[in-house]
C-alpha cells in the first residue's frame, strides 16, 4: 500500500493548481453571480485536457487515468464547484458511457468533439416522477423505419443548457420497469428537443441544470448505445464512475473552504490573540481535516480500483457519501470560523456552503448510496 501520489500525479496536480489560480479563482464569484461559466473558460479547460482527461488519446482524450480525473475535478472545485461539476458530469456521464458501451463508429463520431470540449456532454436520466427510482422512467421510444422516435420529459440535467451531446434513457414499455430501458446518444440540437428552463438554484449557480421536453424527437437507429433493454445497466455502470466525480467535487469544495478557514483563523485576532489559539476553533479544524482526509482516501481508492479494472461499486457509493457529507460539514464550520465575515460574498465560504449541499443529492441522494452499499453488504 502506498498512500503517496506518484510523481506524475503530483506534476498534474500542480499544473491544474496553477491553471485554477490564474484562470478560475479570480472569477469564481462572478461565475456564481452571473449564473454562467464564460465560454472562454470552458474552451481553455478543453485545451488543457480537463474535459476528456481519462479518455484515450485516439479519441481526443488526454489519455490519463481515473485518479488524474479525480485530481482535476478536486483542484478545480477548490475554487469553483460549478466548473467542477461541468467537468465531472461531462466526462463521467457522457464521454464515459459512449467510450464504455459505444461501437467503434460511435466512438469515432462522438468522442473527439466531446473529449476536447468542443461539445459539452450531459446525461438525461432523471424525470419529474423518476429521480431515485430511476427504473420508473416514462420517456418512451418506438422504432420508426431507420429511427427511434422519443417522447417525454427530462429534468435536472447538468450541462443541458449547452445543448451538446447527451446520453438519453427511454423505455419501450414502462411496465417492464428497468428491463425496458434503452440508452441513446442524442444530439440535443435535434428538432423536438426543447429547453423548458434552466433552473435558478441555491448553489453551483454557474452550472446549467436544465429541464427538457422531448417531442417526437427522431434519433437515428445507429445512435442506440449498447443493446435494447441494456439501458438501466448502462445508467448504473455510468453512475458508479460518476459518483467518483461528485466525490472529487465535494472533496475540492471542502478543501477550498478548509484552506480559507485555516488561514483566517491565524489572521483573525480576538481577545488579544489569533482565534486559532482558541481550543473551540482548534477542535473544529481537527474535525474538518479528519473528514477531508477520510474522504480523500476513499475517493482515491475508488479511482484506483476503477483504473485497475476491479469492481468499485461499493467504494464509489461510499466516497460519494463520505465526501459530500464532509463538504456540507466542513463548509458550515468554515463559515462559523469566519463569524460574520463568513456570511459576506467576498469571503467565498458562503458560496462553498451553498455549492456543497447538492453533492449530497445528485448522482443519487446519499440515501441511494446507503441502499447501494447495504444491498452489496447483504448480497
Ligand atoms: N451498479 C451496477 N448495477 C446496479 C447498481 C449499481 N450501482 N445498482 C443496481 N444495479 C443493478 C442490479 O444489480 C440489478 O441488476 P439485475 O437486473 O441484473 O439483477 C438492476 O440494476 C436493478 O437493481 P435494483 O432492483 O436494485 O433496482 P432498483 O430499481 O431497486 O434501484 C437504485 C436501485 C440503486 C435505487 C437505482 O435506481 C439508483 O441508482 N437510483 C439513483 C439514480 C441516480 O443516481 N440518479 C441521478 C441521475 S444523474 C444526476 O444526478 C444529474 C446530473 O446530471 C449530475
Amino acid at each position: 500500500m502506498d498512500f503517496e501520489l506518484s510523481q506524475d500525479h503530483k506534476v498534474l496536480r500542480d499544473s491544474v493548481r496553477d491553471f485554477v489560480e490564474k484562470e478560475i479563482k479570480p472569477i469564481a464569484i462572478k461565475i456564481d453571480e452571473d449564473h454562467m461559466i464564460p465560454d472562454a473558460l470552458v474552451k481553455k479547460m478543453g485545451e488543457m485536457g480537463f474535459l476528456g482527461s481519462y479518455l484515450p488519446e485516439e479519441y481526443g482524450g488526454a489519455g490519463l487515468d481515473m485518479l488524474s480525473y479525480a485530481i482535476v475535478v478536486e483542484e478545480v472545485s477548490k475554487a469553483c464547484g460549478s466548473s467542477g461539476v461541468l467537468i465531472s458530469a461531462h466526462t463521467s456521464l457522457a464521454c464515459n458511457p459512449i467510450y464504455a458501451f459505444g461501437t467503434p463508429e460511435q466512438k469515432k463520431k462522438w468522442l473527439p468533439d466531446l473529449n476536447t470540449g468542443k461539445v459539452i456532454g450531459s446525461f438525461l436520466l432523471t424525470e419529474p416522477d423518476a429521480g431515485s427510482d430511476a427504473g420508473a422512467i416514462t420517456t418512451n421510444y418506438k422504432r420508426d423505419g431507420e429511427d427511434f422516435v422519443v417522447n417525454g420529459a427530462k429534468i435536472f440535467i447538468t450541462n443541458g443548457g449547452y445543448k451538446g451531446t447527451g446520453v438519453l434513457f427511454a423505455t419501450s414499455d414502462k411496465s417492464l420497469k428497468h428491463k425496458g430501458v434503452s440508452a441513446f446518444i442524442i444530439d440535443l440540437q435535434s428538432p423536438g428537443v426543447v429547453i423548458l428552463k434552466n433552473e435558478n438554484k441555491m448553489g453551483i449557480r454557474g452550472s446549467y441544470t436544465t429541464a427538457f421536453a422531448l417531442d417526437n424527437v427522431r434519433i437515428p437507429a445507429a445512435n442506440l448505445l449498447g443493446q435494447e433493454g441494456q439501458g438501466f445497466k448502462i445508467a448504473m455502470d455510468t453512475l458508479n464512475g460518476g459518483r467518483i466525480g461528485i466525490a472529487s467535487q465535494a472533496l475540492g469544495i471542502a478543501e477550498g473552504a478548509f484552506e480559507r478557514a485555516l488561514a483566517y483563523s491565524k489572521e483573525r485576532k480576538q481577545f488579544g490573540h489569533p482565534i486559532c489559539e482558541l481550543q473551540a476553533i482548534q477542535f473544529k479544524l481537527a474535525d474538518m481535516y479528519a473528514k477531508i482526509e477520510t474522504s480523500k482516501l476513499m475517493t482515491y481508492k475508488a479511482a484506483c480500483l476503477k483504473d485497475a479494472k476491479k469492481n468499485y461499486t461499493i467504494e464509489s457509493a461510499m466516497c460519494k457519501m463520505l465526501a459530500s457529507e464532509a463538504a456540507t460539514y466542513v463548509t458550515k464550520e468554515a463559515m462559523q470560523i469566519h463569524g460574520g465575515y463568513g456570511f459576506i460574498v467576498d469571503y467565498e465560504v458562503e458560496r462553498m456552503y451553498r455549492d456543497a449541499k447538492i453533492t449530497e443529492i445528485y448522482e443519487g441522494t446519499n440515501e441511494v448510496q446507503r441502499v447501494v452499499i447495504s444491498k452489496l453488504l447483504l448480497s
